[in-house]
Formats: C-alpha cells, structure tokens, sequence
C-alpha cells in the first residue's frame, strides 16, 4: 500500500450540457493536499464541492485540467485507485448484521485477505474508530436508538471503517455532517481528523456545507468555491486574514465559517452578492499568485486564470507577462508541474528563468493581460 499521498490538482474544469450551450461547474480550481491533512471543501450549495471532489476520487474523468498524485499524473493512471477510498453521505447497512459481521462481510468483499487476516484487520479498524465497545452490537435502523441499535454517530463511524478496512491513504468524504447535530458533527469531524493524523498518515478531502465554529477549527486546510472559482485556498488559520485583507473583516465573535458564507449568499441582496462574489474570486486570483510563489507551492493559480482569460492553454511567454503583469513575485517562481517551473542551480536560492522564446500571438495578449492587470488592485505579498 502507498502511503503518504499528497493529491495535486490543477486548472480543474467541468462543463455540462444544457439546452442554452454548456455551463460551466468549475472553473480553473487548483489546490493541493498533503498527507497527515485533512482539506474541507466549503462553499454555498451549487458551489461545485460534490463536482469537485468528483473529479479529484476520479469518478469523473470528464474535466479539464490536471491531476496527480506524489507529483504522478493519475489521469490516465489507475495504480493508485487501490489507495483510496470514497465514502458516500448515504449509509448502506443491514440492520440486522452486527457491527462486526458487518466489517467482515465488508472485509470479504472488498479486500483480498485470508479469513485470519480479515478478523485482525476488523479489530484494528473497530479499536481505530473506538467501535469495539458496540462489536456485537446490532446496527439496526437509521433511527439509531440506544439498546440494540447503535447510536447515529457510531453509524457514521461504522461508515468510515468500511471504507477504511482497505486501509487507503486518500480517503474522500462527501458532506459527512450533514444532517447531524453540532456536537455530533464535531464529533464526526475529530474522528476524520483522528485518521489523517494516525501513523499512516491519511490524505483526507471532505465537503462539508456550513461547520460550526468548532469543526471548522478542526481543518487544516480550507477550499471556497463559489460558482465553480476558488474563492480561497490554503491555510484554515489563514482564511480570516485573507478575508480582511480584501475588506470583509469578520465582525467579532463570529463563526468565520458564517461570516465567509454570508459574503457568498446575501437573500436581501442576490446582485450584490453575486458581484462580491466575482470579486473575491478574482482578489484570490490574483494573491494566490503572490502568496503561492512565497510558499514556493503550486503556482497553477496564474497558469489558470490565463486559461480563463484566453481560453486555451496559453504560450510560456504569455504565462510569465501575467504573472508581472499581475504584479506577482519578480521572480518567475512556482512549484512542479507548473509552467513556470523553479530549477534550482547549484547555489541555493537561485532560480533559473525559463527560456523565452516569443509567441506570435502574444503581443494581442499582453495587451489583454496588461489591461486585466490594470483593473486587478493586487499587490505581490513577497
Ligand atoms: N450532472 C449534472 N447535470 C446538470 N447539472 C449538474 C450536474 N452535476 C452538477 N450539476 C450542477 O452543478 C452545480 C454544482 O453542483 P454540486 O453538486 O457540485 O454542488 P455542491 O456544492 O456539492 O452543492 P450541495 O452543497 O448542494 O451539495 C449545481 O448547480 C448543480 O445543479
Ligand atoms: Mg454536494
């Protein structure tokens, strides 16, 4: 089994027919997952979270973009399907199995390993998920009553240790709150934690619709999307900063989660959401370049928001004029797998400029691009 998985994307987009032409669902996503984290993908409903994390389990393949995997391309490549797994918000279990029987009909099914090594490896999982208590429990209805049945939380943690029986490193959970009371949620959410930072070191992703406070502190890492864009990407500590940097301070004491969701959704005033909405996505756009060039992360961002303006995939030479022209690092700077890729010299700290070599297009779209920067307010925070 792979371990350590860090899952990169980049550039994401999917277009579905409609009987007005194709609607675009996402839009230039990229971001990044590292093994040990766990990365919420938040967002208003339609926002694209499900799509996203559709594409990302690759249980659809119909995107633009690209994606990989320990910097592997996994688009065309299924080696490491076995590494991971994808849990449902719906939970499919009989009622009249015990917990135990359960994991082992499971186990039966969905591994390879002898009969002996089935019931070693449903312990572990059972002790993992603090399960063993209800072992012989039955898991009886959704109603989830104390007694014979176990309770909702332990069903959602029955959940999880199905799909964990396999062991995967990537663990892909749509909306595992939804539906539950805040402490419960929080619960849920400790759990998934628990596992991304167990000695194996789990990748996990989740969407998950509005978290509490409490379980919003419990991501490290934070994805907005908003019609399809990222509105914000990185840290979960970070996120509120962001937020104040571009004028939406939180108010104090409030959820960060309902303060960033409430820029997003405004029902008294559906235009002006929709513009601050564009708005900060294009902030982001634009910092990303920035903050992502600090990080010496992926730097897809530019790669990406040139995509959307020209529409195909752009010449080397327009890619570096955007990132000056969006008045990034100086340094034509970025992670591998980007266009501007870092080769470092011998000397540390040294980063050697891909050649250049001049487009016949590109004046048109350095025009465009320049007259895109003179709009943009973005500063490069190096
Ligand atoms: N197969 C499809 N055909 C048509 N529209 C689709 C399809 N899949 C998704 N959409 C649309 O794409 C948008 C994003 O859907 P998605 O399910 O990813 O949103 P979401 O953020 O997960 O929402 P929710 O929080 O309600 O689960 C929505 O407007 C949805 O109606
Ligand atoms: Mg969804």
């Amino acid at each position: 089994m792979v371990t350590g998985l860090t899952l990169s994307w980049s550039g994401v987009g999917v277009a579905i027919p409609t009987a007005s032409g194709p609607k675009k669902i996402l839009d230039g996503v990229s971001g990044e997952a590292h093994a040990g984290e766990m990365l919420a993908i938040m967002g208003p409903s339609g926002a694209g979270k499900t799509s996203l994390l559709n594409c990302l389990a690759k249980r659809n393949n119909e995107f633009e973009g690209a994606l990989s995997i320990n910097g592997r391309d996994i688009r065309s490549d299924d080696s490491l399907n076995r590494s991971t797994a994808y849990m449902n918000q719906s939970e499919l279990f009989l009622p009249e199995l015990t917990v135990r029987e359960h994991l082992l009909f499971q186990a039966e099914i969905r591994t390879d390993y002898d009969a002996a090594a089935r019931e070693q490896r449903v312990d572990e999982v059972l002790a993992e998920l603090g399960l063993d208590k209800v072992a012989s429990s039955l898991i009886g209805d959704a109603a989830g009553e104390a007694g014979d049945h176990i309770s909702r939380n332990e069903r959602k943690r029955l959940n999880f240790a199905s799909e964990i029986l396999t062991d995967p490193s990537l663990l892909f959970v749509d909306e595992p709150t939804t539906g539950l009371d805040s402490h419960m949620a929080e619960s849920v959410v400790k759990n998934l934690r628990a596992l991304a930072q167990g000695k194996q070191k789990r990748t996990i992703v989740a969407t998950i619709h509005q978290p509490s406070s409490d379980v919003y502190r419990l991501f490290d890492k934070l994805c907005f999307l908003v019609d399809g864009r990222v509105a914000y990407f990185g840290r979960a500590d970070a996120a509120v900063a962001f937020f104040s940097k571009i004028g939406y301070p939180p108010p104090a004491h409030c959820n960060p989660a309902d303060h960033i969701m409430r820029l997003f959704v405004n029902p008294n005033d559906p235009a002006g959401s929709a513009k601050r909405r564009l708005e900060i996505c294009d902030n982001f756009a634009a910092s990303a370049l920035a903050d992502k060039a600090e990080q010496g992360e992926v730097a897809t961002a530019a790669e990406a928001a040139v995509r959307r303006e020209l529409g195909t995939p752009p010449p080397l030479p327009v890619l570096m004029f955007a990132r000056f022209a969006l008045r990034a690092c100086p340094l034509p700077c970025a992670a591998p797998g980007s266009r501007f890729s870092i080769r470092r010299k011998k000397t540390p700290g040294l980063l050697r400029r891909p050649k250049r070599r001049r487009s016949p297009a590109a004046p048109v779209l350095e025009l465009r691009l320049a007259r895109a920067a003179r709009r943009s307010t973005a500063t490069c925070g190096c």
